[in-house]
């Protein structure tokens, strides 16, 4: 990574390549985050992957993502003084979004570096898109709600809550992580 990359700013459009945060919290689906990976460099974005702690203690097979992203993922903070590893990012997505990042997040509880990046991305002003993966019984507490409603109104966009529960023929249904991709490359 050149410093020149790292000095450009968030969304410049005259960067050669597109970069994508993608943050991964630990929910059953992040198994396979790797498809979203895979799928984001064959549209053309370079990836940067960020995890949160309890996502990295065996949610998803990280040697494999990091072969992919061709980066290693970040759940800690560099140190003071070291050089930023990632670009900053043209959009910025959170696949699976757990309830409990969530509200993390619209709380602006930035105690790891997973919550901290989506934090600061809609300042940023690039599009952070969520999936969130969350059951019924959790997506009921108002805690969710309002912390959808005020991601939202931070221009966050959100696909349709993930809850992982067969359908009316016993289905389970697939976790669509392109939707991710299709929802930051909206206009
Ligand atoms: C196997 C397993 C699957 C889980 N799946 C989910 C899930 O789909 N959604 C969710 O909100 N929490 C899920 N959890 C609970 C979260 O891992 C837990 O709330 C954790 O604190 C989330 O941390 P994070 O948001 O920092 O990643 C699951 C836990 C386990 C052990």
């Amino acid at each position: 990574m050149s410093d020149r990359t790292v000095d450009r700013r968030p969304g410049d459009p005259d960067r050669d390549t597109r970069f994508l945060y993608v943050v991964v919290c630990a929910a059953g689906v992040a198994s396979g985050v790797g498809e979203l990976i895979g799928a984001a460099r064959q549209r053309g974005w370079e990836t940067g992957v960020f995890a949160t702690p309890t996502a990295l203690n065996g949610f998803f097979d990280t040697a494999r993502v990091e072969a992919l992203s061709g980066r290693p993922i970040r759940s800690a903070w560099r140190r003071p003084g070291d050089p930023r590893p990632f670009p900053p990012p043209d959009a910025v997505v959170v696949a699976p979004a757990t309830f409990n990042t969530v509200n993390k997040w619209a709380q602006g509880l930035a105690d790891t570096l997973a919550v901290a990046t989506l934090c600061e991305a809609a300042g940023l002003g690039v599009p952070v898109a969520a999936l969130p993966c969350v059951a019924d019984a959790l997506a009921a507490h108002p805690a969710y709600r309002d912390s959808v409603a005020r991601l939202r109104g931070m221009g966050v966009r959100f696909a349709a809550r993930f809850t992982g529960e067969p359908d009316e023929h016993g289905v389970r249904p697939e976790f669509d992580w392109k939707q991710a991709l299709d929802l930051v490359e909206q206009p």
